[in-house]
């Protein structure tokens, strides 16, 4: 998700692909015009606002970037999951990954977004419009996540509120996961419908 979201923001922005191993992340970064790739102390330090894209079971490494993140925006994509027989289930009991990622880094401003869309709508841009559940604190945080989502073509942030609601935003996935496959459609993603269109 973090190397396809990094290919489309690269069109627009200066992207820097964060890893672990900073060889594997120039490596992923080598195959998108326009972006470099660091580790990801080195990419904390030198963005202006971060995309977290890594699985929750690793949630904590977080933590350690809290310095670097400082003041800035962290948009945060993780979806806890567990799969059990084919089937996938919300992984928390209560609260969310946003939520946890905002109390790791205390001096950012942490949104949710991107996570009811998969990372294969990515790779085939066009289509129709999709709609992007943004949840955020503040007006500048949403307005300030928005502007990241506006600058892929097609998609449109749509305000849920404060980073609380990202209990809903993440509990979404798992469903739509399921229906993709009880139905047999292939990827889904949101596109909400209104009276007005
Ligand atoms: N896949 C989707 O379509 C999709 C859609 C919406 C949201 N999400 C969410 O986005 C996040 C990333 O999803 P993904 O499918 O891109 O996951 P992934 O490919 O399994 O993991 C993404 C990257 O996380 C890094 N990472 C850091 N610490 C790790 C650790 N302890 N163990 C394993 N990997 C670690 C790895 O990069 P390095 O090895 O380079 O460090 C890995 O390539 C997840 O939280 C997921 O719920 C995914």
């Amino acid at each position: 998700m973090g190397s396809s979201l990094g290919q489309q923001l690269a069109k627009s922005h200066q992207v820097i692909i964060g890893s672990r191993d900073s060889a594997k992340a120039k490596a992923v970064a080598a195959a998108i015009k326009g972006a470099t790739g660091a580790d990801y102390s080195t990419a904390a330090r030198n963005c202006d606002s971060a995309i977290i894209a890594i699985p929750f079971s690793a949630i904590d490494l977080v933590s350690s970037l809290a310095y670097e993140l400082s003041g800035k925006l962290v948009i945060s994509i993780i979806n806890p999951m567990k799969f059990e027989k084919g089937t996938a289930f919300y992984g928390l009991e209560r609260g969310s990954a946003a939520e946890m990622l905002a109390a790791k880094l205390p001096r950012s401003r942490v949104a949710t977004a991107f996570n009811n869309i998969t990372a294969g709508f990515f790779k085939k841009p066009g289509g129709s419009r999709l709609d992007i559940v943004v949840a955020a604190d503040s007006k500048e945080t949403f307005d300030e996540t928005a502007g990241i989502v506006r600058s892929i073509p097609n998609l449109r942030p749509m305000y849920a509120g404060p980073l609380s609601e990202a209990q809903i935003v993440e509990r979404i996935t798992p469903m739509m996961l399921n229906l993709a496959k009880r139905n047999e459609t292939g990827s889904l993603a949101i596109r909400f419908v209104s009276q007005k269109e």
